[in-house]
């Protein structure tokens, strides 16, 4: 019984991990531990030996068990120690710079225009990007033998052989918003919808994805004259000055009738652009009264209702308003670029706090 008390015990003493305890503890006291094996043999001794014998085995039994269970409390003291002591944090350290990451410009731009026409109490409504050609084109009065779809430089979605479904492009302007919105919502309506299209075209001031945004207005009586308004303070108030020149354009697009494009006064001096001053012009955008047939595609009675829409080139914003000369590293994702002309994370645009900060 000593000899089985100094092994137990020293081995209980000697285990370093919870798992040979776990078998220390089995050797002894699991069904057929030593120990217990001893126990059942009580039974073939005589009265007299039972009782000293079995009153010292169960002695012992205790001794190791309790052995057992204050190693067992000392291994996980001893574990959650050597976790702490790992797994520190200094709270003294001081905190990360807030310019980790910035705002990409054609993110705050969608920001800053939003903010404007929200002002102006326009909603924002969504389309998707891979939207079908109904949408794209002949909704919007675009014929499939219609020259815009050519000038579009479309990318198409590839379809297998005998598959049925209408062709699906991806969008190459943000306008088949304007049927999903009419569609959706009915008139009267005053929607804007800033997103992403695609062209095949890549120079200093095209890229084959860029940004629009979709501007839409229809009620009873809204005129073009009220499209020169909402553009001019638009752009009064996205380039903070008093004195943008803008110049409306007669020109032709299917979905219009008539039809604007809209060209700013800038200067391209020494490789950098200056809005407002200058000899040159920059067109930023497409305009017109919603054509007729544009509004019957979209289930709205053109002897009842009109209205104006417009196509906003985002990115040609961004580069007019924060002097960024080409276009093509707007994508490039060169980390440099990133952080010479992004925004601060914190700073959301609002007409009242100011738009650029
Ligand atoms: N969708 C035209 C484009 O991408 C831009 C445009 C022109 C949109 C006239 C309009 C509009 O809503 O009325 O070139």
């Amino acid at each position: 019984m000593q000899e089985l008390r100094d092994k137990y015990l020293k081995a209980v003493a000697d285990v370093s991990d919870e798992a040979a305890l776990e078998e220390i503890r089995l050797a002894a006291l699991g069904k057929k531990g030593e120990i217990s094996l001893k126990m059942r043999e009580l039974g073939k001794m005589t009265p007299e030996e039972r009782q000293t014998t079995g009153k010292a085995l169960n002695v012992l039994k205790d001794e190791i068990d309790a052995a057992l269970r204050a190693k067992k409390v000392a291994l996980a003291d001893a574990a959650l120690d050597a976790r702490l002591k790992e797994e520190w944090l200094d709270v003294t350290l001081p905190g990360r710079p807030r310019r980790q990451g910035t705002i990409h410009p054609v993110s705050q731009v969608m920001d800053e225009v939003t903010a404007i026409f929200a002002d102006m109490g326009f909603a924002v409504a969504e389309g998707p990007q891979i939207e079908d050609d109904w949408h794209n084109f002949d909704a919007l009065n675009i014929a499939p033998e219609h020259p815009a779809r050519q000038e579009h430089d479309t990318f198409f979605m590839h379809r297998d052989e005998g598959d049925d479904r209408p062709p699906h492009v991806l969008r190459t302007h943000t306008s088949p918003v304007q049927i999903r919105a009419m569609l959706e919502q009915g008139a009267p309506i005053r929607v804007i919808a800033p997103g992403r299209v695609y062209r095949m075209d890549m120079d200093q001031t095209h890229t084959p994805m860029f940004h629009q945004v979709e501007g839409l207005a229809i009620g009873k009586d809204i005129s073009m004259a009220n499209l020169k308004w909402v553009l001019e303070e638009f752009c009064k108030s996205f380039f903070e000055v008093d004195g943008v020149e803008l110049r409306f354009r007669a020109s032709h697009f299917p979905f219009t009738e008539p039809s604007a494009e809209v060209d700013i006064r800038c200067s391209w001096e020494g490789g950098s652009l200056k809005i407002g001053e200058g000899d040159d012009w920059m067109e930023i955008l497409g305009s017109g009264m919603v054509h007729p047939k544009v509004l019957q595609s979209a289930g709205i009675d053109p002897s009842e209702w009109q209205g104006f829409a417009f196509g906003i080139g985002i990115d040609r914003l961004a580069m007019l308003k924060y002097g960024i000369p080409d276009l093509r590293a707007f994508f490039e994702s060169d980390l440099r670029w990133l952080k010479h002309y992004g925004f601060s994370a914190l700073d959301l645009p609002t007409v009242a706090g100011g738009l650029s900060r």
